[in-house]
């Protein structure tokens, strides 16, 4: 069985109080941080930019997993890049250029992913596979943690790990990872978990079950 990677999602973390809660998930293993980032344009939510960024870097031992759910995005790649980010995603839908954007995520140093909505089919990606090292499959439309798993991207993910064949690409699956749906994308291919409402339940750190059995044993 392939390793899975956790990335909780800090969206659903105590928002003052950052650092704590990054340090705990850390403690509890976890294996990238994931950062919300939305600018109440693409999504209908605005949480932190570019200073809350590298306030948290040096609080993370880890990977910084920058999601940038912002439209247009070109302007602010740099931006993230130098708060630190390891890995930044844009959206497939943010924007008419994402080739370019891709390559300006790797130009500044740093990972390159691609984030498709639910809605967003797999068929226009062919040309990009070689300017990504992810692809984040939202199965939740972008704003909100806490959300329903949507179960038709069960399918889509058997469908790029199929397109991917043995490139360099991981897939990570966003939105409404659980005990029970975390199996579920595991065995359809995706190599990283995101996980905010079920690892920060109730506002506090970390839910002793996404690091159980049902996720790292798989
Ligand atoms: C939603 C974000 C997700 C979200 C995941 O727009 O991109 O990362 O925080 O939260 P849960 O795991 O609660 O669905
Ligand atoms: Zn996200």
């Amino acid at each position: 069985d392939r390793s899975i990677k956790i990335a909780p999602s800090i969206l659903s973390a105590d928002f003052a109080d950052f650092g704590r809660e990054i340090q705990a998930i850390e403690a509890q293993g976890a294996d990238w941080v994931h950062v919300d980032v939305m600018d109440g344009h693409f999504v209908p939510n605005l949480t932190f930019g570019p200073p809350l960024c590298k306030a948290i870097r040096p609080h993370i031992k880890t990977v910084m997993d920058v999601h940038l759910m912002i439209s247009p995005v070109d302007q602010y790649i740099d931006a993230y890049a130098e708060a630190g980010a390891d890995v930044i995603t844009a959206h497939l839908e943010a924007g008419p250029h994402i080739h370019r954007t891709l390559q300006a995520i790797r130009g500044a140093g740093c990972k390159a992913g691609l984030a498709l909505n639910p809605g967003t089919g797999i068929e226009q990606i062919d040309y990009l596979l070689d300017q990504l090292d992810l692809i984040c499959v939202m199965t939740v439309n972008p704003g909100f943690g806490g959300q329903k798993f949507i179960h038709s991207q069960i399918d889509k993910v058997r469908k790029l790990r199929a397109m991917i064949g043995d490139r360099p690409i991981h897939i990570e699956i966003d939105g409404g990872i659980t005990p029970e749906t975390a199996p579920l994308m595991a065995a359809a291919g995706a190599d990283v978990l995101v996980a905010g409402s079920a690892v920060f339940k109730g506002g506090s750190v970390t839910n002793p079950d996404v690091y159980g059995r049902n996720i790292t044993a798989i």
